[in-house]
């Protein structure tokens, strides 16, 4: 009932209450704290209009002196930064090298249904042998933790070597991502390597007095487990627990792991100048939340001045003591080191967290500077989030559903079903979506932004402010938000961006008309 512990039952021995999910523990030695040093992904601009990159296999080193085999955007992890401008469209021409199909999604990209990463809209291997049935995985068959058992979709496409998904990009500038979304296969084929940044910029945002250049940082924070040769461990993929009897149960709340990467390094250290710093945060883990503050090494707390969330500038900047992410959302924060000595460490902590997964990573002072940069107290036009009347209120429940005598997740009673969706939504409305759930899910919709308007029987929480396409739903805690669908019909996604519960079907489609 409703005096439920907030934790659920879901949420595993062991973690802080808000954290669902199950902990795999590294068999690898791992390294000490801070001493990695953090790195940064190779940025890529279009040419012409386009970029292209090569899925592939590649084997990184993530922990010192082992070697960690993944699937990569281009040989790296996390994948290279793409940097794009606003309303110039690009074209991502991706080849599927891998040994696996994929589909690529642009998170928080207002995107033709075409090129959004449909998860039955494959991109197989030249001369992978596809499934009689796209996307009918059967429970058991699959490297997931558990797989459902999806109808057939009879729009389904497989396209095999390469394929150009096209961006048009009229949006905002902001910190997008772009990740696999292969049905059923999401979260092992995340957790194995297959996400990067996509930086939109524009105008607007380049006239503001903002840190820029080395002074700006995108951070995927995410987390993993290793074993004892470097090779990433995932429930069913992992000799010890495949052919256990119930791991797919076990691990359906969420896979964790003890280690936290930044930008693919193991609690890595960054050396900065005592200046501001722009920090793009995203949580790219598969279930992890995390709490994040700093503090320096003499005891001072350091305040996250939020300037921006999942889809661009806040009206204006607003300042946390920490800052609490779901998986899939961004946060764009500027901290200040300017008063901070040569030597002064800053450690970036994760409230959330339990033994090694309190740390995130450490900011090392390393010289004065100047620095002539004014945070404007006002950024970007960004309307007040009020209702509007009359508007269609749609209701999202996203909970736990018996799924074909198996136990799975789904939204308002169904798992997914790629053939069928949920709603149709005509082009041109501003709808009231509500999002109700028994447990924490961060709930993300595709093609369109939106504000939140109430949480619980408040307004929007400190969490939750301007353009969001993620928002993490708490136990018995209705939402709200305000969603206007203005271009591209089609069908799209709203989905839990807990990756095993993503692929345990907590997924519908909804249509644009
Ligand atoms: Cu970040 Cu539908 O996904
Ligand atoms: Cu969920």
């Amino acid at each position: 009932g409703l005096a439920a512990p907030v934790a659920g039952s879901l949420a595993a021995c062991g973690q802080a209450p808000g954290q669902t999910g199950r902990v795999l523990h590294s068999a690898a030695r791992l390294p000490e704290a801070y001493a990695t040093p953090l790195p940064l992904p190779p940025v890529r601009r279009p040419s012409g209009g386009l970029i292209s990159i090569e899925q592939r296999s590649a084997s990184v080193e993530i922990l010192p002196g082992l070697r960690t085999e993944m699937m990569t955007y281009d040989g790296v992890f996390p994948g290279p930064t793409l940097e794009t401008r606003r309303g110039q469209a690009v074209t991502v021409r991706h080849t599927n090298s891998l040994t696996l199909p994929t589909a690529t999604h642009l998170h928080g990209g207002h995107t033709p249904a075409e090129s959004d990463g449909w998860p039955t809209d494959l991109l197989v291997p030249p001369g992978f042998e596809a499934p009689a049935h796209h996307g009918a995985h059967h429970a058991g068959h699959g490297d997931g933790p558990g797989g459902h058992e999806a109808m057939a979709d009879p729009k389904a496409q497989v396209r095999a070597g390469r394929r150009d998904y096209r961006y048009p990009l009229e949006q905002p500038a902001t910190t997008l991502w772009y990740h696999d979304h292969r049905m059923d296969f999401t979260a092992p084929q995340v957790w194995r390597g297959l996400a990067g940044f996509h930086i939109v910029r524009d105008d607007e945002e380049d006239a503001l007095s903002l840190p820029r250049g080395d002074r700006e940082l995108p951070l995927m924070i995410a987390d993993r487990a290793f074993d004892e040769d470097g090779a990433l461990r995932y429930p069913a993929r992992d000799p010890e627990l495949l052919g256990e009897p119930g791991v797919a149960d076990r691990y359906m709340a969420g896979v964790l792991g003890d280690v936290v990467l930044v930008n693919g390094a193991p609690w890595p250290e960054a050396e900065v100048e005592a200046a501001q710093y722009r920090l793009r945060l995203l949580n790219a883990s598969n279930a992890r939340r995390y709490a994040l503050s700093l503090r320096t090494s003499d005891g001072k707390p350091v305040k996250l001045l939020q300037i921006g969330s999942d889809g661009g500038l806040l009206g204006e900047p607003v300042e946390h003591d920490r800052i609490t992410m779901a998986s899939g959302e961004r946060f764009d924060v500027v901290v200040d080191f300017r008063s901070l000595a040569p030597g002064t460490t800053i450690e970036m902590r994760n409230g959330l967290g339990t033994g090694r997964t309190t740390r995130v990573m450490r900011f090392r002072i390393t010289r004065r500077a100047t620095d002539d940069v004014k945070i404007p107290e006002k950024l970007a036009d960004v309307p007040e989030p009020e209702s509007p009347h009359g508007a269609v209120v749609r209701r999202w429940h996203f909970r736990r559903e018996g799924v074909h005598g198996r136990r799975g997740w789904g939204i308002n009673g169904k798992p997914f079903d790629p053939a069928v969706p949920q709603a149709q939504v005509p082009l041109g409305s501003t709808e009231i979506w509500e999002f109700f759930t028994d447990a924490h899910h961060p709930v993300h919709v595709h093609l369109s932004p939106f504000q939140v308007l109430r949480r619980g029987n408040r307004g929007p929480g400190p969490m939750d402010l301007g353009w969001k396409d993620t928002v993490d739903i708490r136990p018995y805690e209705a939402v709200r938000v305000r969603v206007r669908f203005e271009r591209y019909a089609g069908r799209f996604l709203i989905h839990c961006h807990n990756l095993e519960h993503e692929d345990m079907a907590m997924m519908a489609g909804f249509e644009t008309v």
